[in-house]
């Protein structure tokens, strides 16, 4: 327990989540657990996930698939984000599975196996369309690779636009991807794993799946796209996260007094305001505006510029909030609160830069939603 502010994480509800997805794909699934399992614990999610069904780990980083191996996770680990110059043999020497999308990178984790005298695991990143990870102008020259030491477990590839289904990029990246898988078997390289969805993909799109699909932000309940995919709820998935924070003040202020830094914000009438004991260090956008807390079975929008461990709301005049309550910046949103959503549109952004934002400051508590 906090005596400021805290996130709260229904780690059942993502188990829970986690094995609606798997059940509905019947695929095998990888849990995406990067940049601290979205914010809400990299080594809790992880375990939560496993239980749920997922057989596989997702990662960016090297140093977030070692922190799982130090914390006694055993699952099979992809991470894809390994440049060139890494640790390569640590990463081989902990069984973690690596992304490869270029020659150089190629060369590296073969060269660094050798040296182990060991295979090291590899899934291909092929580039389909997001022109971002994976080979591109490249790919001629990998299909005349030498694989020395190198056991491909996997090609796989990334949506740009599945969050928009029916967009015709998908169908073209599908295609694409099935192309390129064959001129990978041309050469000898049938991989076992080929995976290509990500969460939207997963929700909607069936031609997508291939033997495995990768799960972020819908295994936290959250959606891929408000807009074109609907709600959570909607989609059948549960929020996991619940971030609250105390009020540090309530006080009585009359009308056309300035609030905050820049004073870009007036009362419009005699008001009580909160005092939010939380700001942009613990990952509320500055420019947050259109967003709240919910206290009292009331929204109270914030009012003028969020600071960097606090911020103001209007509670309005017959407010009863007091300074101490706790209040709820978003949840699931079934009681009337903010959700993750609206903080998203709230800072011209989306849920998926909500979360991850929660700064150190904030403890992670894995329990129940409490209102
Ligand atoms: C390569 C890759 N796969 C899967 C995901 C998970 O995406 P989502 O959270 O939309 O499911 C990500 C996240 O950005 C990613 O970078």
């Amino acid at each position: 327990m906090s005596d400021r502010a805290e996130f709260l994480v229904d780690l059942s509800a993502l188990s829970k989540n986690v094995s609606k997805l798997k059940e509905d794909c019947a695929v095998e699934v990888l849990a995406v657990v990067k940049a601290d399992a979205y914010g809400h614990g990299l080594v809790r999610v992880a375990s939560a996930a496993l239980k749920g069904g997922a057989s596989w780990l997702g990662v960016a980083l090297l140093e977030e698939a070692l922190t799982l191996r130090e914390n006694g996770v055993e699952a099979p680990i992809l991470a894809w984000l390994v440049s060139p110059g890494s640790d390569f043999e640590l990463a081989i020497s902990r069984n973690i599975d690596l992304g490869v999308s270029s020659i150089k990178g190629l060369r590296e984790i073969s060269s660094a196996a050798k040296k182990l005298e060991k295979n090291a695991r590899v899934h291909i990143e092929i580039d389909t369309g997001m022109t971002r990870g994976g080979f591109l102008d490249e790919w001629n020259n990998l299909l005349s690779e030498d694989f020395a030491n190198l056991e491909v477990v996997g090609v796989f590839s990334h949506f740009a636009r599945a969050d928009e289904p029916g967009e015709k990029q998908n169908v073209d990246q599908v295609q694409k991807f099935k192309y390129m898988v064959s001129e990978l078997e041309k050469i000898g390289i049938n991989p076992p794993i080929k995976h290509l969805a990500n969460s939207a993909a997963t929700l909607k799109d069936k031609d997508s799946y291939f033997t495995m699909v990768r799960v972020g932000i819908a295994m936290y309940g959250l959606t891929p796209d408000v807009t074109h995919m609907g709600t959570s709820k909607e989609l059948g998935l549960r929020p996991v996260g619940q971030l609250r924070a105390k009020l540090h003040l309530v006080k009585d202020v009359p009308k056309d007094f300035p609030v905050g830094y820049g004073a870009s914000a007036y009362t419009s009438t005699d008001t009580k305001l909160g005092v939010v004991a939380m700001g942009y260090a613990d990952g509320i956008p500055r420019i947050a505006q259109g967003a709240g807390i919910f206290v009292n079975g009331m929204k109270a929008p914030i009012i003028g510029r969020v600071s960097m461990d606090q911020f103001v709301v209007d509670l309005g005049a017959h407010s009863k909030a007091q300074s101490g309550d706790w209040v709820i910046v978003f949840g699931d949103g079934s009681h009337g609160e903010y959700t993750a959503d609206d903080w998203g549109r709230a800072s011209s952004s989306i849920n998926y830069e909500i979360v991850p934002r929660i700064g150190p400051r904030v403890p992670r508590i894995y329990e129940p939603h409490v209102y």
